[in-house]
Protein backbone atom coordinates (compact mmCIF):
# COMPACT_ATOMS: atom_id res chain seq x y z
CA UNK A 1 0.00 0.00 0.00
CA UNK A 2 1.37 3.23 -0.92
CA UNK A 3 1.98 5.35 2.14
CA UNK A 4 0.05 8.80 2.51
CA UNK A 5 2.52 12.01 1.94
CA UNK A 6 2.40 12.79 5.13
CA UNK A 7 5.84 12.84 6.41
CA UNK A 8 5.10 8.83 7.47
CA UNK A 9 7.46 7.68 5.24
CA UNK A 10 10.21 9.18 7.38
CA UNK A 11 12.61 10.70 4.93
CA UNK A 12 15.48 12.65 6.61
CA UNK A 13 17.80 15.29 5.25
CA UNK A 14 20.20 12.21 5.06
CA UNK A 15 18.42 10.53 2.86
CA UNK A 16 18.26 13.46 0.13
CA UNK A 17 20.68 14.36 -2.40
CA UNK A 18 21.77 17.63 -0.25
CA UNK A 19 25.05 19.94 -0.44
CA UNK A 20 27.46 18.12 1.88
CA UNK A 21 28.75 20.91 3.09
CA UNK A 22 25.05 21.69 4.49
CA UNK A 23 24.58 17.99 6.16
CA UNK A 24 24.24 17.99 9.74
CA UNK A 25 23.73 21.87 10.14
CA UNK A 26 20.80 23.09 12.30
CA UNK A 27 18.28 26.05 10.89
CA UNK A 28 18.85 29.54 12.55
CA UNK A 29 15.91 30.62 14.58
CA UNK A 30 15.03 31.66 18.26
CA UNK A 31 12.26 30.07 19.15
CA UNK A 32 8.62 31.67 18.18
CA UNK A 33 6.84 31.45 21.32
CA UNK A 34 4.21 33.10 22.87
CA UNK A 35 4.81 34.92 25.92
CA UNK A 36 3.85 37.92 27.57
CA UNK A 37 6.94 39.57 27.78
CA UNK A 38 9.39 38.55 24.64
CA UNK A 39 12.47 40.13 24.75
CA UNK A 40 15.01 37.74 22.90
CA UNK A 41 15.31 38.88 19.30
CA UNK A 42 15.87 42.28 19.66
CA UNK A 43 12.85 43.61 18.27
CA UNK A 44 11.14 47.28 19.00
CA UNK A 45 9.11 46.25 21.24
CA UNK A 46 6.70 49.29 20.84
CA UNK A 47 4.32 48.98 17.86
CA UNK A 48 3.86 51.32 14.90
CA UNK A 49 1.83 54.94 15.99
CA UNK A 50 -1.84 54.42 14.68
CA UNK A 51 -1.93 57.17 12.61
CA UNK A 52 1.32 56.06 10.65
CA UNK A 53 0.15 52.46 10.69
CA UNK A 54 -3.08 53.91 8.55
CA UNK A 55 -1.10 56.10 6.30
CA UNK A 56 0.93 53.20 5.48
CA UNK A 57 -1.82 50.91 4.90
CA UNK A 58 -3.44 54.06 2.46
CA UNK A 59 -0.28 53.05 0.36
CA UNK A 60 -0.65 49.46 0.24
CA UNK A 61 -3.85 50.15 -0.57
CA UNK A 62 -2.71 52.33 -3.98
CA UNK A 63 -0.06 49.86 -4.89
CA UNK A 64 -2.54 46.78 -5.20
CA UNK A 65 -3.99 48.60 -7.68
CA UNK A 66 -1.03 47.72 -9.48
CA UNK A 67 -0.56 44.76 -8.24
CA UNK A 68 -1.17 42.70 -11.19
CA UNK A 69 2.23 44.63 -12.87
CA UNK A 70 5.80 43.36 -11.37
CA UNK A 71 7.04 46.29 -9.37
CA UNK A 72 10.17 48.68 -9.98
CA UNK A 73 12.92 46.55 -10.29
CA UNK A 74 14.83 49.71 -8.94
CA UNK A 75 12.38 50.56 -5.96
CA UNK A 76 13.69 53.86 -7.41
CA UNK A 77 11.28 55.88 -5.12
CA UNK A 78 12.43 53.55 -1.91
CA UNK A 79 15.88 54.40 -2.30
CA UNK A 80 15.00 58.03 -2.95
CA UNK A 81 13.79 57.90 0.80
CA UNK A 82 16.36 56.17 2.06
CA UNK A 83 18.94 58.42 1.07
CA UNK A 84 16.78 61.37 2.41
CA UNK A 85 16.23 59.41 5.43
CA UNK A 86 20.58 59.01 6.04
CA UNK A 87 21.34 62.29 4.27
CA UNK A 88 19.46 63.89 7.29
CA UNK A 89 22.19 62.75 9.53
CA UNK A 90 25.55 63.82 7.01
CA UNK A 91 27.70 66.77 6.43
CA UNK A 92 27.16 68.25 3.23
CA UNK A 93 30.00 65.85 1.57
CA UNK A 94 28.69 63.04 2.57
CA UNK A 95 25.40 63.34 1.36
CA UNK A 96 24.28 59.96 -0.61
CA UNK A 97 22.36 59.67 -4.21
CA UNK A 98 19.74 57.20 -4.57
CA UNK A 99 22.65 55.55 -6.34
CA UNK A 100 24.61 54.78 -3.46
CA UNK A 101 21.59 52.53 -2.27
CA UNK A 102 20.20 49.06 -2.27
CA UNK A 103 17.70 47.34 -0.59
CA UNK A 104 16.22 43.88 0.27
CA UNK A 105 13.70 41.54 1.91
CA UNK A 106 16.16 42.39 5.21
CA UNK A 107 19.68 43.58 5.89
CA UNK A 108 19.83 39.32 5.94
CA UNK A 109 19.11 39.30 2.41
CA UNK A 110 21.57 42.51 1.45
CA UNK A 111 24.29 40.46 3.50
CA UNK A 112 23.65 37.14 1.25
CA UNK A 113 23.03 39.71 -1.86
CA UNK A 114 26.53 40.78 -0.81
CA UNK A 115 28.35 37.56 -0.51
CA UNK A 116 26.88 36.40 -3.54
CA UNK A 117 28.52 38.65 -5.73
CA UNK A 118 32.18 39.34 -3.31
CA UNK A 119 31.98 35.76 -1.95
CA UNK A 120 31.21 31.86 -3.08
CA UNK A 121 33.65 29.17 -3.40
CA UNK A 122 37.15 29.50 -3.31
CA UNK A 123 36.49 32.96 -1.04
CA UNK A 124 36.32 33.98 2.67
CA UNK A 125 34.57 35.98 4.62
CA UNK A 126 36.56 37.27 8.00
CA UNK A 127 34.17 37.56 10.85
CA UNK A 128 35.19 38.47 14.64
CA UNK A 129 32.43 36.06 17.13
CA UNK A 130 30.52 36.52 19.22
CA UNK A 131 28.53 38.25 16.61
CA UNK A 132 25.24 38.26 14.86
CA UNK A 133 25.37 34.27 13.96
CA UNK A 134 23.50 35.05 10.71
CA UNK A 135 26.91 36.26 9.24
CA UNK A 136 28.25 32.89 9.20
CA UNK A 137 25.25 30.95 7.91
CA UNK A 138 25.39 33.01 5.29
CA UNK A 139 28.47 32.38 4.69
CA UNK A 140 28.03 28.57 4.47
CA UNK A 141 24.54 29.25 2.23
CA UNK A 142 27.18 30.81 -0.22
CA UNK A 143 29.94 28.50 -0.22
CA UNK A 144 31.81 31.47 1.45
CA UNK A 145 34.82 29.90 3.61
CA UNK A 146 33.87 31.91 7.15
CA UNK A 147 36.77 33.01 9.03
CA UNK A 148 36.65 33.25 13.08
CA UNK A 149 38.95 35.62 14.80
CA UNK A 150 39.40 36.43 18.10
CA UNK A 151 38.32 39.90 19.72
CA UNK A 152 39.59 41.47 22.82
CA UNK A 153 38.85 41.71 26.27
CA UNK A 154 35.37 42.71 26.54
CA UNK A 155 34.59 41.68 23.32
CA UNK A 156 36.04 44.87 21.85
CA UNK A 157 37.86 45.10 18.79
CA UNK A 158 40.83 47.38 18.07
CA UNK A 159 42.44 48.93 14.61
CA UNK A 160 45.57 46.34 16.10
CA UNK A 161 43.69 43.21 16.28
CA UNK A 162 41.48 44.17 12.98
CA UNK A 163 44.77 44.16 11.01
CA UNK A 164 46.55 41.44 12.59
CA UNK A 165 43.92 39.06 11.47
CA UNK A 166 43.23 40.47 8.02
CA UNK A 167 47.29 40.01 7.46
CA UNK A 168 46.92 36.58 8.94
CA UNK A 169 44.09 35.67 7.10
CA UNK A 170 44.07 37.54 4.01
CA UNK A 171 40.31 37.53 3.58
CA UNK A 172 37.83 38.93 0.79
CA UNK A 173 35.65 40.19 2.90
CA UNK A 174 35.83 41.58 6.21
CA UNK A 175 32.28 41.62 8.44
CA UNK A 176 32.23 44.10 11.21
CA UNK A 177 29.13 44.76 13.46
CA UNK A 178 28.83 47.89 15.37
CA UNK A 179 26.83 48.09 17.61
CA UNK A 180 27.42 44.41 18.00
CA UNK A 181 25.27 41.79 18.56
CA UNK A 182 25.13 40.43 20.78
CA UNK A 183 27.20 41.81 23.13
CA UNK A 184 25.99 45.66 22.24
CA UNK A 185 29.80 46.35 21.63
CA UNK A 186 30.51 49.85 20.30
CA UNK A 187 32.63 49.57 16.96
CA UNK A 188 35.35 52.36 17.25
CA UNK A 189 35.36 54.25 13.62
CA UNK A 190 38.72 53.72 13.67
CA UNK A 191 39.38 50.22 13.63
CA UNK A 192 36.81 50.11 10.31
CA UNK A 193 39.47 52.24 8.72
CA UNK A 194 42.03 50.59 9.61
CA UNK A 195 40.23 47.12 8.08
CA UNK A 196 39.72 49.25 5.08
CA UNK A 197 43.43 50.46 4.70
CA UNK A 198 44.69 46.90 5.47
CA UNK A 199 42.81 44.90 2.76
CA UNK A 200 41.82 45.20 -0.57
CA UNK A 201 38.84 43.31 -0.38
CA UNK A 202 35.60 44.36 0.99
CA UNK A 203 34.76 45.65 4.19
CA UNK A 204 30.90 45.22 5.56
CA UNK A 205 30.12 46.99 8.33
CA UNK A 206 26.80 45.57 9.70
CA UNK A 207 25.04 48.90 11.41
CA UNK A 208 21.62 46.92 12.33
CA UNK A 209 21.43 49.11 15.45
CA UNK A 210 22.78 52.50 14.63
CA UNK A 211 19.71 54.66 15.76
CA UNK A 212 20.57 53.07 19.61
CA UNK A 213 23.97 54.80 19.24
CA UNK A 214 24.74 58.02 21.24
CA UNK A 215 23.54 60.71 18.93
CA UNK A 216 27.23 62.26 18.33
CA UNK A 217 28.57 58.41 17.40
CA UNK A 218 29.65 58.93 14.35
CA UNK A 219 28.43 55.96 11.47
CA UNK A 220 30.55 54.08 8.95
CA UNK A 221 28.64 55.82 6.74
CA UNK A 222 30.69 58.92 7.31
CA UNK A 223 33.80 57.07 5.97
CA UNK A 224 31.77 56.26 2.57
CA UNK A 225 33.54 59.00 0.43
CA UNK A 226 36.65 57.64 -0.89
CA UNK A 227 36.28 54.25 0.18
CA UNK A 228 34.24 52.14 -2.89
CA UNK A 229 35.32 48.84 -1.17
CA UNK A 230 33.37 49.61 2.24
CA UNK A 231 29.67 48.96 2.67
CA UNK A 232 27.26 49.78 5.48
CA UNK A 233 24.25 47.99 6.07
CA UNK A 234 21.28 48.81 7.93
CA UNK A 235 17.75 47.86 8.79
CA UNK A 236 14.11 48.99 9.48
CA UNK A 237 13.66 45.97 11.70
CA UNK A 238 14.53 47.78 14.84
CA UNK A 239 14.54 51.24 15.45
CA UNK A 240 11.95 51.89 12.76
CA UNK A 241 9.68 48.99 14.51
CA UNK A 242 9.27 47.31 11.12
CA UNK A 243 10.46 43.86 11.40
CA UNK A 244 7.77 41.95 10.00
CA UNK A 245 7.71 44.11 7.02
CA UNK A 246 11.24 42.71 6.07
CA UNK A 247 13.33 46.19 4.67
CA UNK A 248 16.78 46.09 5.07
CA UNK A 249 18.89 48.45 2.60
CA UNK A 250 22.74 49.18 2.16
CA UNK A 251 24.92 52.26 1.79
CA UNK A 252 27.82 51.79 -0.65
CA UNK A 253 29.25 53.07 -3.75
CA UNK A 254 27.69 52.75 -6.67
CA UNK A 255 29.83 50.01 -8.21
CA UNK A 256 29.00 47.86 -5.29
CA UNK A 257 24.75 48.28 -6.19
CA UNK A 258 26.25 47.39 -9.83
CA UNK A 259 27.66 44.14 -8.30
CA UNK A 260 24.43 43.61 -5.94
CA UNK A 261 21.93 43.51 -9.55
CA UNK A 262 23.75 40.76 -11.38
CA UNK A 263 23.02 38.29 -8.30
CA UNK A 264 19.55 40.01 -7.07
CA UNK A 265 16.05 37.81 -8.31
CA UNK A 266 14.80 40.03 -10.26
CA UNK A 267 11.65 42.03 -8.83
CA UNK A 268 13.14 40.89 -5.56
CA UNK A 269 11.11 43.45 -3.30
CA UNK A 270 7.79 43.15 -3.72
CA UNK A 271 5.31 46.47 -4.50
CA UNK A 272 3.77 46.54 -1.54
CA UNK A 273 6.87 45.72 0.68
CA UNK A 274 8.50 48.86 -1.50
CA UNK A 275 4.44 50.86 -0.87
CA UNK A 276 5.30 50.10 3.10
CA UNK A 277 8.61 51.77 3.41
CA UNK A 278 8.41 54.50 1.54
CA UNK A 279 5.15 55.21 3.67
CA UNK A 280 6.94 54.49 6.78
CA UNK A 281 9.83 56.61 5.62
CA UNK A 282 7.87 59.74 5.00
CA UNK A 283 7.04 59.18 9.02
CA UNK A 284 10.71 58.96 10.25
CA UNK A 285 10.39 60.86 13.40
CA UNK A 286 7.14 59.33 14.44
CA UNK A 287 8.74 56.17 13.98
CA UNK A 288 11.76 56.71 15.48
CA UNK A 289 10.31 58.62 18.64
CA UNK A 290 10.18 55.35 20.98
CA UNK A 291 14.19 55.14 20.41
CA UNK A 292 14.92 57.21 23.19
CA UNK A 293 12.47 55.39 25.33
CA UNK A 294 13.96 52.06 24.57
CA UNK A 295 17.66 53.71 25.29
CA UNK A 296 16.29 54.61 28.99
CA UNK A 297 14.96 50.84 29.61
CA UNK A 298 18.32 49.50 28.13
CA UNK A 299 20.32 51.78 30.42
CA UNK A 300 17.95 51.12 33.17
CA UNK A 301 18.42 46.85 32.81
CA UNK A 302 22.15 47.62 33.31
CA UNK A 303 21.61 49.34 36.41
CA UNK A 304 19.64 47.27 37.50
CA UNK A 305 21.53 43.95 37.07
CA UNK A 306 24.56 45.37 38.16
CA UNK A 307 23.19 46.19 41.52
CA UNK A 308 21.72 42.47 41.47
CA UNK A 309 25.25 41.66 40.90
CA UNK A 310 25.92 40.70 37.09
CA UNK A 311 27.74 41.71 35.05
CA UNK A 312 26.87 44.00 32.05
CA UNK A 313 28.97 44.75 29.23
CA UNK A 314 28.64 48.57 27.40
CA UNK A 315 25.99 48.42 24.80
CA UNK A 316 25.12 51.03 22.47
CA UNK A 317 21.91 49.05 21.28
CA UNK A 318 18.65 48.43 22.17
CA UNK A 319 19.59 44.91 24.22
CA UNK A 320 21.73 44.12 27.08
CA UNK A 321 24.19 41.18 27.91
CA UNK A 322 24.74 40.13 30.89
CA UNK A 323 27.06 37.63 33.08
CA UNK A 324 27.42 35.76 36.09
CA UNK A 325 24.22 34.01 35.51
CA UNK A 326 25.16 30.33 37.05
CA UNK A 327 23.29 28.13 34.94
CA UNK A 328 21.81 30.35 32.13
CA UNK A 329 19.52 27.56 30.80
CA UNK A 330 17.95 27.01 34.08
CA UNK A 331 17.62 30.90 34.19
CA UNK A 332 16.01 30.83 30.62
CA UNK A 333 13.70 28.32 31.66
CA UNK A 334 13.10 30.01 35.02
CA UNK A 335 12.05 33.34 33.28
CA UNK A 336 10.01 31.50 30.68
CA UNK A 337 7.60 30.41 34.12
CA UNK A 338 7.17 33.80 34.80
CA UNK A 339 6.06 35.20 31.25
CA UNK A 340 9.62 36.55 29.74
CA UNK A 341 11.65 35.48 27.53
CA UNK A 342 15.66 36.01 27.03
CA UNK A 343 18.06 34.46 25.10
CA UNK A 344 20.24 31.78 25.80
CA UNK A 345 23.08 32.12 22.88
CA UNK A 346 25.19 29.22 24.36
CA UNK A 347 27.91 31.94 25.61
CA UNK A 348 28.69 30.04 29.38
CA UNK A 349 27.26 31.77 32.49
CA UNK A 350 25.78 34.72 30.17
CA UNK A 351 22.09 35.79 28.89
CA UNK A 352 20.92 38.43 26.68
CA UNK A 353 17.82 40.39 27.03
CA UNK A 354 16.39 42.98 24.83
CA UNK A 355 15.13 46.23 26.10
CA UNK A 356 11.33 46.48 26.15
CA UNK A 357 8.15 48.94 26.92
CA UNK A 358 8.74 50.45 30.47
CA UNK A 359 5.95 47.72 32.19
CA UNK A 360 8.35 44.48 29.93
CA UNK A 361 11.48 45.99 31.68
CA UNK A 362 10.04 46.06 34.76
CA UNK A 363 8.25 42.33 34.59
CA UNK A 364 11.84 41.09 33.42
CA UNK A 365 14.12 43.09 36.47
CA UNK A 366 11.13 41.74 39.08
CA UNK A 367 11.52 37.80 37.40
CA UNK A 368 15.54 38.56 37.20
CA UNK A 369 15.29 39.59 40.79
CA UNK A 370 13.44 36.44 41.40
CA UNK A 371 16.16 34.16 39.46
CA UNK A 372 18.98 35.82 41.31
CA UNK A 373 17.43 34.65 44.39
CA UNK A 374 17.57 30.98 43.64
CA UNK A 375 21.34 31.28 42.01
CA UNK A 376 23.25 33.86 43.33
CA UNK A 377 25.23 35.25 40.33
CA UNK A 378 29.08 34.18 40.00
CA UNK A 379 31.67 35.82 39.06
CA UNK A 380 32.77 35.76 35.53
CA UNK A 381 35.67 37.06 32.85
CA UNK A 382 35.69 38.04 29.65
C1 LIG B 1 23.50 42.65 13.60
C2 LIG B 1 22.26 42.30 12.86
N1 LIG B 1 22.23 42.43 11.54
C3 LIG B 1 21.14 42.14 10.82
C4 LIG B 1 20.01 41.66 11.44
C5 LIG B 1 18.85 41.26 10.57
O1 LIG B 1 18.00 42.24 10.36
P1 LIG B 1 16.86 42.15 9.25
O2 LIG B 1 15.59 41.99 10.01
O3 LIG B 1 16.98 43.46 8.55
O4 LIG B 1 17.14 41.00 8.33
C6 LIG B 1 19.97 41.52 12.82
C7 LIG B 1 18.76 41.00 13.48
O5 LIG B 1 18.71 40.65 14.61
C8 LIG B 1 21.12 41.83 13.54
O6 LIG B 1 21.17 41.68 14.87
Amino acid sequence: MAAAYDGSVDTTLEDLPIRDDLRGQSPYGAPQKHVRVQLNVNENTHPVPEDVAEDIVASIRQALTTVNRYPDREFTELRESLAGYLNGGLSADQQLTPANLWAANGSNEVLQQLLQAFGGPGRSVLGFPPTYSMHSILASGTGTRWIPAQRDDEFRITPETVVAAIAEHRPDIVFLCGPNNPTGTPLDIETIRAAYDATDGVVMVDEAYAEFMPTDAPSAITLLPGRPRLVVSRTMSKAFAFAGARVGYLAADPAVVDALRLVRLPYHLSALTQAAAVAALRHAPAMLAMVDDIKQQRDRMVTELQAMGYRTYETWSNFVLFGGVADPHAAFEALLDQDVIVRDLGIPNHLRVSAGTAEETTAFLDAMRRVAADQPPVRVDA
